[in-house]
C-alpha cells in the first residue's frame, strides 16, 4: 500500500517547466543520487523558464531531508 507522502509524490510537480512529477525525484533520490545535477541528467527536471530556481528549492529540501532523516 501506498503511504499518504507516496501518493500526494504522484500527483504533486516536481519541476513545473518540464511537467515532471515529485515522485521521479523522489525515486532518482532513492536510486542514489545525490546533487541537484544527478537528478537533473537522471529525470529531465532543470533548464525551464525559471532556470531551475523552483525545481532546485524543492530538490535541496528532499536532498537534506533524505540525509539528515535517513
Ligand atoms: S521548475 Fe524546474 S526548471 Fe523551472
Amino acid at each position: 500500500m501506498a503511504t499518504e507522502e507516496e501518493i500526494l509524490a504522484r500527483v504533486k510537480p516536481g519541476c513545473i517547466c518540464k511537467g515532471i512529477k515529485l515522485c521521479a525525484i523522489i525515486q532518482a533520490i532513492e536510486d542514489g543520487a545525490k546533487s541537484f545535477e544527478e537528478i537533473a541528467r537522471i529525470t529531465g527536471i532543470g533548464g525551464g523558464s525559471c532556470k531551475s530556481g523552483r525545481c532546485m528549492e524543492k530538490v535541496s529540501a528532499l536532498l537534506e531531508e533524505r540525509l539528515h532523516h535517513g
